[in-house]
């Protein structure tokens, strides 16, 4: 009796579980990464006004300081990638947020201090070959920080993969971790 009990309780909680992700995901699929500042940091990078990459005005469409922030799932492919690895792809479940600031600056002295000022959105990028196929795999969107919801329609998200496409030797992930 004991024994089916349990199995019963396992059993709901496996459909629980199971049912989870659906319920935390926006309407496109791709989740606010919840607890994302827990996450392993990657990269810092700072973005300029008139910074063009690949025919893209990046200057307008991330302008500040940016961190990059990956799960576990993710950092197992970044550390492929880092000793080297030309064929890695990323596990389904892997997350990486991309977390805009704007900067403050503090000049005193004959020098300045720059600083994470406003957060200004949470780009992410979220692994699942099946729902995302026609995306190489990932889902992409940006999120407003205040509210955590969704701001990219799909035509958009295509745009992130226009640009995220000519990386392939890193499974379309252009951040660079380095221990
Ligand atoms: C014109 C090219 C371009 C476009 C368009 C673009 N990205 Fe990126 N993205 C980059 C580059 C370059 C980096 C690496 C930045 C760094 O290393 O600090 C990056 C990094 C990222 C990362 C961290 C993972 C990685 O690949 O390093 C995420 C998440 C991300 N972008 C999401 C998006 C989303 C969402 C969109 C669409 C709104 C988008 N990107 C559009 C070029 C682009």
């Amino acid at each position: 009796m004991y024994l089916q009990k349990s199995g019963i309780i396992a059993l709901v909680l496996a459909i629980v579980l199971a049912a989870a992700p659906f319920a935390l995901a926006d309407k496109d699929g791709v989740a606010y990464p919840e607890g994302f500042r827990t996450f392993t940091h990657v990269t810092t990078g700072i973005v300029t006004p008139g910074f063009i990459f690949n025919g893209v005005d990046l200057g307008s469409l991330v302008p500040g300081l940016h961190n990059i922030y990956a799960n576990k799932k993710a950092m197992r492919s970044y550390y492929e990638l880092a000793a080297g690895s030309t064929s890695t792809i990323f596990k389904d479940g892997a997350v990486i947020a991309f977390d805009l600031w704007q900067p403050g600056t503090l000049a005193t002295g004959t020098g300045s201090f720059t600083f994470q000022q406003t957060r200004i959105a949470v780009a992410v990028m979220e692994k699942d070959r099946k729902k995302y196929a026609a995306t190489g795999g990932w889902g992409f969107q940006v999120f407003d920080p205040a509210t955590k919801t969704p701001q990219l329609n799909a035509a958009q998200q295509a745009e992130c993969f226009a640009c995220h496409s000519i990386t392939p030797d890193t499974d379309f992930v252009f951040s660079k971790f380095s221990d």
